[in-house]
């Protein structure tokens, strides 16, 4: 029987009330595919942090680096400043293991309400790619004159040939095998240095894929289209941090940021990818035992899925349409009063 490694990291807040939800749906799934799963779990966290000064231990990614994937709840609460906690496990780790392609698929399901009008579920179905490791995310620049009136910081955004092509590629690639169609969020009109090195890698890498036919849009007018056209996406490609602001707005537009599931890929295969809901830790609910755990259980499906179970990924995502449609069972975000383990309960038993 194939056994997979998993690397269980529930993080802050609810993230560590919705990877167990995750965690018994993926053990049904392996019951029923005969595959094996093995846990090792790591309370890597602010509290860590609290108690011993690190997010992580000192050769955490070593422990992490002969997993076959990694599942992630959320890092991050109050009391420890964001930059500290997410610089110190979950940015490192995107980028150690050079998981530089973040798949954020994007569907409205029926039975959920959308904000928006028109936005129904057999129109909506895209997926954000955001790049995952450089961009607007980086660590060059400086504080300077700290509290003087001349005070100022200054902060680059790194964009390299590598590794903006090589996102490209993988968006172009999934274009391919969906829909054919490619947006890609610009800024060449305001950014006058990156936003124009990006525009022209897209069109340069966009002859090696004659049958995907794209386009690109400036991130303002691009945030306004999620809104007023979210069927009119297929493969939606963008830098780090406008990817990040778009898969938050795209799973508002799907009814809730709660539901919204990220794979965090290392393509090459030669590191472990890990697998995260796109919402954080939520310090606004957590330990209210209502957090949705939809967004960490979809994330589960891609792993199974990269794993190399696509059935098992597939009876997941058909249980939480089967869910969301053909119950009246929710989650608070949802319009309901379910706690996460009654939610959790009524998806198994659909399972
Ligand atoms: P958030 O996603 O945690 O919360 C935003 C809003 O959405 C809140 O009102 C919250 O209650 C609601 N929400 C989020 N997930 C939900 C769910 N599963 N069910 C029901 N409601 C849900 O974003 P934030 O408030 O900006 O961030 C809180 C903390 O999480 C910060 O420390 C932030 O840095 C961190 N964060 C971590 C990750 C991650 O680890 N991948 C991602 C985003 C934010
Ligand atoms: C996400 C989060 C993180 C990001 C934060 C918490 C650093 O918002 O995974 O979307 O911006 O990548
Ligand atoms: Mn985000």
């Amino acid at each position: 029987m194939t056994n997979h490694r998993i690397a269980l990291i529930p993080g802050d807040g609810i993230g560590a009330e919705v990877l167990p939800p995750a965690r018994r749906v993926l053990d049904v799934l392996g019951r029923r595919h005969g595959f094996g799963l093995t846990y090792t779990s790591y309370d890597w966290s602010c509290e860590r942090y609290l108690r011993d000064g690190a997010m992580m231990p000192d050769d955490g990614l070593d422990l992490l680096r002969d997993k076959d994937a990694i599942l992630l709840g959320a890092v991050g609460y109050p009391g420890v400043p964001d930059h500290v906690s997410l610089w110190g496990l979950l940015i490192p780790i995107r980028r150690a293991f050079r998981q530089y392609v973040n798949l954020r698929p994007i569907r409205v399901f029926d039975g959920v309400e959308s904000p928006v009008r028109g936005a129904r579920p057999e129109v909506v179905d895209f997926v954000v790619v955001r790049e995952n490791v450089e961009g607007e995310y980086s660590e060059v620049g400086g504080r300077m004159n700290r509290g003087f009136a001349d005070e100022m910081a200054v902060q680059e955004a790194v964009f390299t040939r590598a590794g903006v092509t090589r996102v490209l590629d993988h968006a172009f690639e999934l274009a391919t095998r969906r829909g054919g169609r490619l947006t890609s969020a610009t800024k060449s009109n305001g950014i006058v240095h990156t936003m124009p090195f990006w525009d022209e890698l897209v069109a340069e890498r966009a002859a090696r894929f004659p049958r995907v036919s794209w386009e690109q849009e400036h991130i303002d007018a691009l945030a306004a289209k999620f809104v007023l056209a979210p069927g009119s996406f297929d493969v939606v490609v963008a830098s780090n941090l406008f990817g990040d602001i778009l898969s938050d707005l795209a799973a508002a537009v799907a009814g809730s940021i709660g539901i919204a599931p990220a794979a965090n890929l290392n393509p090459e295969r030669d590191f472990p990818s890990m697998f995260e809901p796109v919402h954080g830790s939520a310090p606004d609910i957590a330990g209210k035992g209502i957090a949705n755990p939809l967004g960490a259980i979809w994330s589960a499906a891609m792993m199974l899925d990269h794993l190399g179970h696509p059935d098992a990924a597939e009876d997941i995502t058909d249980a939480i349409a089967a869910l969301l449609a053909g119950t009246a069972v929710r989650t608070r975000d949802l319009g309901g009063t379910a706690t996460t383990a009654e939610f959790t309960e009524k998806l198994i038993e659909l399972l």
